[in-house]
């Protein structure tokens, strides 16, 4: 089956989910122009995910997906907290943060029973994951909605376990990536693949269709992916600055600025290999960090210093997610890029 009758879409492309930049006006927008728009909605407890659905169905009566995350939270552990404090003591003294005040707890929570039955209400077409698939009670308890699912894979192993565990269509989300890697099977970045090294490897080893994600930023680029096999494809980036995101100015800015062709893996932001432009706490703690806490535990002891630097105008401690080329990053309206991308598929 193609992904257009899979997913109920015209256009086979589908906005990536991008929690923390966007809500429900990207995925509307998109959805109006025939593609696949979605909310990403790791960060949105069940109240919030009501509140956005009803805003997101009031504007649109086309299909969209849903994006969770289902990680396995990392445990707290004193010493571990105290040393990335340490590390990042030197910033706090330099802002004027008192590290006392700062408060600790996770910063995105995994899908749930209590999200599940928000879904189970709403009956969403699409539901995607991130870093593999919820435990198998709840996602048969998704499949029941008859929503359709959609994981990310980074290497062929993880294409092959999503098959065999349910996934009616599987996201090839190469190195190039902007956000999380969504990698599952192995934290070993060394195994992580660039997308035209992995789009036609998954394309042979799974019969499910296959989504080409990562670098893709233009209709040339939407060809490339589908004369190696995709079915269809998955683009982040390139809508960070149209007006339906909520990409911050700073933001903003150092997508359309030089910077962004320097982008790293860091896991500096959340616990988890992520990518985005290189700035100053990336270049003096890491980019990939020892001492940082598992996912999402590195997140409250930045965000302080993320805030004030922000305040004063500065992105030196703010994630500037970002894949490889964000050369397709336009301040355009995103049913127009959409309608750009999608020439890739006609000519
Ligand atoms: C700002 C940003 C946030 C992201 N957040 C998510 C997310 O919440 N869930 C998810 O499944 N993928 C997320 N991703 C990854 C995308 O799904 C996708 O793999 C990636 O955008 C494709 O590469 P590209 O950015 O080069 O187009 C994010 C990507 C970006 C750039």
């Amino acid at each position: 089956m193609s992904l257009k009758d899979l997913l109920q879409i015209d256009i086979p492309l589908i906005q990536a989910p991008m929690a923390g930049v966007q809500l429900h006006e990207l995925a509307a927008a998109v959805s109006n122009t025939g593609a696949l728009g979605s909310l990403p909605c790791a960060m949105l407890d069940a109240t919030g995910l009501e509140r956005e659905l009803t805003a997101l169905r009031s504007k649109t009566d086309k299909p969209f997906n849903l994006n969770f995350f289902c990680h396995t939270p990392a445990q707290p552990e004193a010493e571990r907290e105290a040393g990335w404090r340490a590390a990042l003591a030197p910033y706090y003294a330099e802002l004027g943060i008192d590290p006392a005040s700062i408060p600790s707890g996770p910063g995105r929570q995994p899908f749930s029973a209590e999200l599940a039955e928000v879904l189970e209400r709403f009956k969403p077409a699409v539901v995607s994951f991130h870093f593999g698939l919820p435990a198998p009670e709840l996602l048969q308890r998704v499949k029941a909605t008859g929503a359709k699912v959609l994981s990310s894979a980074t290497t062929v192993e993880e294409a092959i376990w999503l098959e065999q565990n349910g996934a009616d269509a599987i996201i090839a989300q190469g190195l190039e990536a902007g956000g999380h890697r969504g990698m599952f099977l192995t934290d070993d970045i060394t195994s992580q693949l660039g997308t035209f090294a992995l789009l036609p490897q998954v394309v042979a080893a799974v019969k499910v269709p296959v989504i080409a994600a990562g670098g893709i930023a233009d209709a040339d680029g939407v060809r490339a992916a589908m004369s190696l096999g995709a079915n269809g494809v998955q683009i982040g980036t390139a809508y960070l600055c149209t007006p339906q995101a909520s990409t911050s100015a700073i933001h903003r800015a150092a997508l359309q600025s030089p910077a962004a062709r320097h982008t790293a893996l860091t896991n500096l932001f959340s616990g988890r290999p992520a990518r985005g432009i290189v700035n100053r706490v990336m270049r003096e703690l890491g980019p990939i960090s020892k001492v940082a806490p598992g996912f999402p535990l590195a997140t409250a002891a930045i965000t302080p210093l993320r805030s004030k630097a922000e305040s004063q105008g500065s992105g030196d401690f703010t994630p500037l997610w970002s894949g490889q080329n964000a050369s397709g990053c336009k301040p355009i309206d995103a049913s127009e890029l959409t309608l750009e991308l999608a020439q890739g598929f006609t000519r």
